[in-house]
C-alpha cells in the first residue's frame, strides 16, 4: 500500500486532529503525512483505508497520494508567499505547489535585467515584512526578487517544487479537494494525488505567454521570441527588430534595444494610455489612488490625463492614440493597464523608436504591415502579453472566467465555493495580492480554529469521518 513513503489516503480532520492533540504548534513542513512521520498516528484500521482507497478510485500502485493537512497553495510567486505568510500568522499550516524549481518564477525566470518595480515600494510589499529600508523607491528586480527569498526565508515557507499541477477538482463524495500534480523533480517522472479541505489558485495572472498566430511565422527566418525570454538588448546591437505590442514590456524593451544600439520599430495596433511615472516627483500611481478616494473616477482621469499632458505634451502625433475612456476607468473596467513610461518616449519622439501599425504577415526577412508598408527586420520580439493558466486545471468550477480570472471583481474575487480561493487575480499587482492573501488566511484561520475546537469537544470524531465513506 505504501508508495514512496507516503501513505495512501487518510481523512483530513482525523490526522489534524491526532496530530493537533499530540504537538499542539503549528507545523513548519506544513501538512503531509507520511507513515515515517513518528507525530502521525494512523487512526484507521485498515478495513477503513481500504474503504476509503476504494472511494477515491485510487490505483495505489501507480500514483502516489498525500493528504494535506490545511490549504493546498498552487504557486509560489508573490501571491502565493503572501498568502502562506498569513496563513502562519493565523496558525495555519499549508502546502505550496510550484511547477519551477524556485519561487518566484516569474520574476527570476521570465523577466528582463533591466526591470524594476513600476510603482513605489510602499504598494508592492507583501503583508508582515516591509522592505529593506535601504531599498529605492523602485526597487530592481533583483532586489525584488531578494526581497522575496528572505520573506520565504522569515515565514519559513518551503514551497514543493517540480510538482505541476495538471487538475484540481472538489470531490463532493468526501468533500474535499484532489489536485493532480506531475512531480518532475526526481529522476523520473511521477504522479501525485493531493487531497485537502481547501484550494488557493495562486498560479497568476501571467502564467502563460500569449503568442499570437501570425500568417508566415515560419517563412520568416529570422529569430522571433516572446519577450519573457528577453534579457537585454546586448545580443540584438546593430539589429532591425521588430516589437509587437506596446505595453509596459514592449515600451521598455524597445526602449533597452535603443541602449543597446539595435534599431526598434514598435507595433501599436490600437490606443493607448502611456502617462509619466512621476508628476513633479510624485508617483502618478501615488497620485491616482489618492485622487480616487476623494473624486469620482471620470474626474480623477481628467486630472491625471491633464498633468500627464502637461509632462509628456501631445504624444497623438507621434502614434499614440488615446483611448476615448480615461486610464483609471479603463483599469477598472477592463484591467488594461496604462504604460509608465520609463523612457521610451523620448525615443520615440526623437525617431530612434519607430512606431508602427498592426502586422498583417510575416514574410522572408520581412513584415508587411496593415496599412500594406513592407519593412525588413532582422528580429521580432512578441510583447504581446500573457494570461492564467486557471481554466487548464481547475475543474467542475463556474468560479473563474474561461479567461481564467474570477467572474466576481474585486473585492469580491478572493472566495469561490466549496473551500477555493484565488488570489492575485484582482488585476491591481501586488497590492491587490496582499489584500487577497489577508482576507484568505482569516477566512481559513476562522474555519480552522472552528473546526479544531469542535473536534476537541467531539473527541474520537473518526467515527464519524468514516461514515461519510
Ligand atoms: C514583466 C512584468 C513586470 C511586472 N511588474 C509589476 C510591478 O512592477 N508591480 C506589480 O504590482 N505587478 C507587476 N507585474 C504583475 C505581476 O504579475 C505581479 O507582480 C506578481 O508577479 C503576481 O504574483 P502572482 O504570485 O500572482 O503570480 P506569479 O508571479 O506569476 O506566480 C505564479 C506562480 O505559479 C506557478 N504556477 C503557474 N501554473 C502552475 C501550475 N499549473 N502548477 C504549479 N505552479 C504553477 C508559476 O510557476 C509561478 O511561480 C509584472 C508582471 C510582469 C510580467
Ligand atoms: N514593472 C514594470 O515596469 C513592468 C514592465 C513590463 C510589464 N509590466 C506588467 O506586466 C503585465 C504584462 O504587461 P505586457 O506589456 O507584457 O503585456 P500587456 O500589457 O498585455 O500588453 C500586450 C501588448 O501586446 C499587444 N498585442 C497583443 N496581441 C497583438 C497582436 N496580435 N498584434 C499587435 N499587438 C498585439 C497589445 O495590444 P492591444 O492593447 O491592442 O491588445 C498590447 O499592447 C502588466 O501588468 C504590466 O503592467 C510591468
Amino acid at each position: 500500500m505504501q508508495t514512496g513513503g507516503i501513505f495512501p489516503v487518510v481523512i483530513f480532520s482525523d490526522i489534524y486532529n491526532n496530530r493537533k492533540l499530540m504537538d499542539p504548534k503549528p507545523q513548519e513542513d506544513s501538512g503531509t503525512k507520511t507513515v515515517s512521520d513518528s507525530r502521525f498516528v494512523p487512526a484507521f484500521p485498515a478495513s477503513t483505508m481500504t474503504r476509503m482507497t476504494e472511494s477515491f478510485g485510487l490505483d495505489l500502485s501507480s500514483r502516489r497520494c498525500v493528504l494535506v493537512n490545511g490549504p493546498i497553495i498552487i504557486g509560489s510567486g508573490p501571491s502565493g508567499l503572501a498568502t502562506a505568510a498569513c496563513l502562519k500568522e493565523q496558525g495555519v499550516p499549508f502546502v505550496i505547489l510550484e511547477r519551477a524549481d524556485c519561487i518566484a518564477s516569474l520574476w527570476q525566470r521570465r523577466t528582463y535585467d533591466r526591470l524594476k518595480l513600476h510603482l513605489p515600494k510602499q504598494f508592492c510589499q507583501l503583508p508582515r515584512l516591509p522592505f529593506p529600508a535601504d531599498y529605492p523607491e523602485y526597487p530592481t528586480r533583483r532586489q525584488f526578487i531578494e526581497y522575496l527569498e528572505s520573506y520565504a526565508k522569515y515565514f519559513d515557507i518551503s514551497p514543493r517544487f517540480n510538482q505541476t499541477v495538471l487538475s484540481a477538482r472538489f470531490d463532493e463524495t468526501c468533500g474535499l479537494w484532489r489536485v493532480r500534480a506531475v512531480d518532475a523533480g526526481g529522476d523520473r517522472t511521477a504522479e501525485i494525488e493531493y487531497i485537502g479541505r481547501w484550494l488557493v489558485a495562486a498560479t497568476g495572472e501571467n502564467a502563460e505567454k500569449v503568442v499570437p498566430d501570425f500568417q508566415g511565422l515560419a517563412e520568416f527566418g529570422g529569430s522571433i521570441s516572446h519577450v519573457c525570454d528577453y534579457k537585454s538588448g546586448r545580443e540584438y546591437a546593430g539589429k532591425r527588430v521588430l516589437v509587437v505590442g506596446c505595453g509596459n514590456s514592449g515600451m521598455e524593451v524597445s526602449l533597452d534595444l535603443c541602449q543597446h544600439n539595435a534599431f526598434p520599430s514598435m507595433v501599436v495596433r490600437n490606443s493607448v494610455h502611456v502617462l509619466p511615472r512621476e508628476v513633479c516627483g510624485k508617483s502618478t500611481f501615488e497620485l491616482a489612488v489618492l485622487l480616487m478616494k476623494w473624486l469620482p473616477l471620470w474626474l480623477a482621469d481628467r486630472i491625471i490625463l491633464i498633468l500627464s499632458w502637461l509632462v509628456l505634451g501631445n504624444i497623438e502625433k507621434y502614434g499614440l492614440r488615446k483611448p476615448c475612456n480615461g486610464p483609471l476607468e479603463l483599469k477598472n473596467t477592463t484591467g488594461r493597464t496604462p504604460v509608465l513610461d520609463a523612457g521610451a518616449l523620448e525615443k520615440i519622439k526623437s525617431g530612434e523608436i519607430t512606431i508602427v501599425p498592426g502586422v498583417k504577415r510575416f514574410l522572408h526577412g520581412k513584415v508587411e504591415l496593415v496599412d500594406g508598408r513592407i519593412i525588413e527586420i532582422d528580429s521580432a520580439i512578441l510583447a504581446t502579453g500573457y494570461r492564467s493558466n486557471v481554466p487548464s486545471w481547475l475543474q467542475g468550477s463556474d468560479f473563474f472566467s474561461k479567461d481564467g480570472i474570477p467572474k466576481q471583481p474585486f473585492p469580491n474575487s478572493w472566495k469561490g465555493k466549496s473551500g477555493l480561493y484565488a488570489v492575485g487575480f484582482t488585476k491591481k499587482g501586488l497590492s491587490g495580492a496582499s489584500f487577497d492573501a489577508a482576507r484568505i488566511a482569516k477566512d481559513i484561520g476562522k474555519l480552522w480554529k472552528e473546526e479544531t475546537r469542535q473536534q476537541k469537544r467531539l473527541g474520537a470524531c473518526h467515527r464519524r469521518c468514516i461514515s461519510q465513506f
